[in-house]
């Protein structure tokens, strides 16, 4: 299938509303959309038409069994979809929606099994990027998206990482620039009696506590070698992953650089190349290979929007292996890991002070 895949670039100050239009006609005939939103950009098809959001799973290479999000533009617009609202979806919806909080439902006859991989239930999102919000209103009002990768890889986080994965394959990409968050949205499954969590975001489980009261998180996320399965299916396939080996290291930062620059040099020495995920603080200390520097150690928000991007730029670089820093597991520090470690497989060293 080589289809020509049309890149359309909205200015989200000044957005052009009959580009916008041409897109939600796309998705109105069953067409696939790409589109920004402030978490990474989704590979949108009309969620309620099921040949559409098949064709979600074609171009993505994605197991049929995972299911899609359905984003929306309005609160009205959760009622059409959903077989009931709990009350913690409202109080949730007032305080962050539009944003990077997705919420789990039972569903109703409008969203087809093709949408929800199967599932009874269905994921919602009300987005705040204006342009996302304008292109749902310009659509039938619900998007089924889900990231704009290959699935696999890297979320993008920019138009180039949807070039890269998915021209040729989708009839137009919408080019906002880059996103603002990085990382994919929160998932709260609403369908418990508890509240869990199925994927760390920027929305924090703190953050979720304090509206809510009590919330947990899936145990199939929290350990590494958990026998549990996680409950969102996307979580339990390899994701996120760069093409080279890639290591967390993990201990004191003068121990974590000096362990890299060892296991550099003694892989340059058998030729191979070598990436590593530096920090402003310690980015001069490496003495080998392609240094990214994604932030500084405190600016967690600066971690998470390069975190993607570092990763497919390795891949384009075509190292073969990479070493990453640790980084601090508070607030969308928790997502960051999270994602950092399946990328890396789990494969972590854990060093230890030097004298
Ligand atoms: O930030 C985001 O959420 C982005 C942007 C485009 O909105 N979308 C996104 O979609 O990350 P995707 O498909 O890459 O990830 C959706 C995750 C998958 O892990 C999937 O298994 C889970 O949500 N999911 C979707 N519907 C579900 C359901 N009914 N029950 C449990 N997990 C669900
Ligand atoms: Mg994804």
């Amino acid at each position: 299938m080589n289809i020509k895949t049309e890149i359309v670039k909205i200015n989200p100050l000044a957005i052009d509303l009959d580009a916008i239009a041409r897109a939600g006609q796309l998705l109105k005939k069953g067409g696939l959309v790409a589109f920004p939103t402030e978490t990474v950009y989704g590979l949108g098809a009309d969620a309620t038409n099921p040949q559409a959001s098949q064709k979600i799973y074609q171009a993505k290479g994605r197991p049929s069994d995972n299911p899609l999000i359905v984003h929306i533009a309005n609160r009205a617009a959760l009622d059409g979809i959903v077989a009931n609202i709990p009350p913690q979806a409202d109080l949730l919806a007032e305080k962050f929606w539009p944003g990077p909080l997705t919420m789990i439902f039972q569903k109703n006859e409008s969203i087809p099994y093709e949408t929800t991989g199967g599932m009874d239930t269905v994921a919602v999102r009300m987005p705040s990027d204006p342009i996302a919000l304008a292109l749902i209103e310009a659509s039938n009002g619900y998007i089924a998206a889900p990231s704009a990768n290959t699935s696999g890889r890297p979320s993008p986080t920019r138009t180039e990482h949807v070039v890269q994965d998915l021209d040729g394959k989708i009839d137009m990409i919408v080019d906002g620039g880059a996103v603002g968050i990085g990382l994919e949205s929160t998932i709260v499954d609403l369908t418990e009696e508890i509240p869990v969590i199925l994927r760390p975001g920027y929305i924090t489980l703190e953050m979720l506590q304090e509206v809510l009261g009590e919330v947990r998180m899936d145990p199939g996320l929290i350990e590494a070698d958990s026998l549990q399965k996680p409950k969102a299916p996307g979580m339990k396939y390899r994701h996120y992953a760069p093409k080279a080996d890639l290591k967390v290291v993990e201990g004191p930062l003068s121990a974590v650089t000096k362990e890299i620059n060892n296991r550099c040099e003694i892989l340059i020495k058998q030729g191979k190349q070598v990436g590593i995920i530096a920090t402003e603080e310690t980015k001069a200390q490496y003495e080998y290979g392609t240094v990214i520097c994604i932030g500084a150690r405190d600016d967690e928000d600066a971690i998470a929007r390069h975190l993607y991007g570092s990763l497919r730029e390795f891949d384009e670089l075509g190292v073969d292996a990479i070493f990453s820093e640790s980084f601090a597991s508070a607030g969308i520090g928790q997502a960051v890991m999270n994602r950092l470690l399946k990328a890396a497989g789990h494969q972590v060293l854990e060093v230890k002070d030097v004298e």
